[in-house]
């Protein structure tokens, strides 16, 4: 049976491609629908982006994911640095969960250093462009398989 994954992306990310294209690069979150979408299907994966600025709306799809999902995949965005809220929502979620950067934190300001959201995470994928999606999706294949 064909599982879902959610691919949920935190604040700003609705302008990949237009915003500081030299941090993030010009490809959109379409583009990362699409590539998630490729590379789940040969895994037998469903996905459902979703992007929201709102830090409640991601909980409550985390919530949703609950029920309704095999696996995460998330960019929490500048939530990342803040968030037990999300952090806590995750911890709720008993199945695996990918985190993603598009950017290499670790080179950038101090703040982006550190993680509330890799307190939960499997596993980290940094600074692979949107191309860390891919990967993670691939893990989670490897994951799920019955
Ligand atoms: C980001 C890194 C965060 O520090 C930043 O706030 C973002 C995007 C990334 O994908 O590189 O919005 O999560």
């Amino acid at each position: 049976m064909t599982k879902l994954i959610f691919v949920l992306n935190g604040p700003n990310l609705n302008l990949l491609g237009k915003r500081q294209p030299e941090i993030y690069g010009r490809e959109t979150l379409e583009d990362v629908e699409r590539n998630c979408a490729k590379v789940g299907a040969g895994f037998g994966l469903d996905v459902r982006l979703l992007q929201s600025n709102h830090e409640g709306q991601i909980v409550d799809w985390i919530h949703e994911a609950r029920e309704a999902a095999a696996g995460i995949v998330i960019n929490p965005g500048a939530f990342t640095h803040t968030s037990v809220a999300i952090l806590d929502a995750l911890n709720a979620f008993e199945g695996p969960v990918f985190e993603v950067h598009i950017s290499q934190v670790h080179k950038r300001e101090a703040f982006r250093h550190h993680s509330y959201v890799s307190m939960r995470s499997d596993g980290i994928i940094v600074g692979c462009g949107i191309e860390g999606y891919e990967l993670a999706m691939r893990r989670l294949g490897t994951l799920l398989a019955d």
